[in-house]
């Protein structure tokens, strides 16, 4: 089921604000100017597939070591590489070794992996206390030697992702800044910038009005926004408030890919299409599960998918009493039954306008 896909453009007018809908990332040049996150745990190529066939242009990985991925058993595994029918797809690593990172990068571009992302924005604490991720925003002279290392060792476009600072203090806004100011004069191909801090994880304010002013200041930079980005109306305005270049999908996107098809139409300034009904709720999560049983062994596939059935449920009028039902299946059948008993009415009235 290929809904949209690949759309050209070209100059839109969007709430009276003109901008090129196309975003160049190197030499990947994408209709839309949205991507779907790197999300670990969640963006494997099941989630990935979904996201391209709703309209995503591009999709990540979730972040991996690049440690284990520089190491030549890790990518034999099929699970860690890309499939054929979901390119361009980008590989996002973690590291602190620039030379293990370059040999990383290195490796997921020889698997097919067609643009590195640098994870510089990861505030878990095993990843803080490992001197990674977003803990290295601490270090802009790690950071920058870790991307020219890793520039040096590809061919595909490099980009990185990192948060506003490691925390709110004047030192860490330097740092910040040092980091954009630099990745720009390398020409890195992009930066994702999370509006929070490492410290922030994921509560406060996104500072999207912080974002609007680096922009301001590096226009040729290619700057792409990510926090708290729930539906196509909101996204698109954040878009051309700040007249960033691009927006990254993550939480908005889990159990719900319709939300790309939305973004399709708003860019176009077309009417939003009308929300999934349950039918094709229903087709979707069989979909998405049935990607997912490709994946993994059955009992892992059941565990794992219930994550994104506790998000798809949101659609759902009946929300908690579906919910109730489909995450006690123990197998594909009852999760299907459960599917078939919640979903076969086509109600129309939705809890939730995604
Ligand atoms: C469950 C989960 C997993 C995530 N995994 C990654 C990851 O692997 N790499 C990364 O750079 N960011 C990761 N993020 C951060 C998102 O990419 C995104 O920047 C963040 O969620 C803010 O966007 P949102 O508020 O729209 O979700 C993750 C976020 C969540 C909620």
């Amino acid at each position: 089921m290929c809904i949209v896909h690949r759309l050209r453009l070209g100059k839109q007018s969007v709430a009276g604000y003109n901008f090129r809908a196309m975003l160049a990332l190197g030499n990947l040049k994408l209709s839309v100017p949205f991507l779907q996150a790197p999300l670990s745990g969640y963006s494997d190529y099941a989630m990935r597939r979904l996201a391209l066939d709703f309209g995503a242009p591009l999709t990540f990985s979730g972040v991996m070591l690049a440690k284990s991925a520089a190491h030549p058993k890790f990518l034999r595994k099929s699970h860690f590489r890309p499939h054929e029918d979901e390119h361009p797809v980008g590989a996002q690593i973690l590291g602190d070794d620039p030379e293990v990172m370059a040999a990383a990068a290195k490796a997921l571009e020889a698997a097919g992996y067609d643009m590195i992302d640098l994870n510089f924005a990861c505030p878990a604490p095993k990843v803080l206390r490992g001197g990674r991720g977003g803990y290295l925003l601490k270090e802009p002279d790690t950071v920058m030697q870790i991307v020219r290392r890793v520039r040096d060792a590809v061919k595909c476009p490099v980009t990185m992702k990192l948060r506003t600072g490691y925390d709110s203090s004047k030192l860490s806004y330097d740092h910040f800044y040092r980091i954009v100011s630099d990745a720009s004069d390398q020409g890195v191909d992009a930066l994702t910038i999370h509006a929070r801090t490492v410290v922030q994880k994921f509560t406060g304010e996104v500072d999207w009005p912080l974002l609007a002013e680096i922009k301001r200041q590096f226009p040729k930079t290619i700057l792409i926004g990510s926090g708290d980005l729930f539906d196509p109306h909101t996204s698109v305005e954040r878009l051309t408030t700040t007249k960033l270049d691009g927006l990254l999908i993550a939480r908005g996107a889990i159990g719900n890919p319709w939300i790309y098809a939305g973004l399709q139409a708003v860019l176009k300034g077309e009417p939003m299409p009308p929300s999934p009904n349950l039918i094709e709720q229903a087709e979707v999560m069989r979909r998405h599960f049935e990607m997912i049983c490709d994946l993994y062994a059955p009992i892992k596939a059941i565990r794992y998918f219930r994550k994104f059935l506790v998000r798809y449920c949101r659609l759902h009028p009946q929300r908690k009493q579906a919910q109730k039902t489909l995450l006690v299946a123990n197998n594909k059948s009852q999760l299907f039954d459960g599917i078939e008993k919640w979903y076969a009415n086509n109600h129309n009235e939705l809890t939730h306008d995604y």
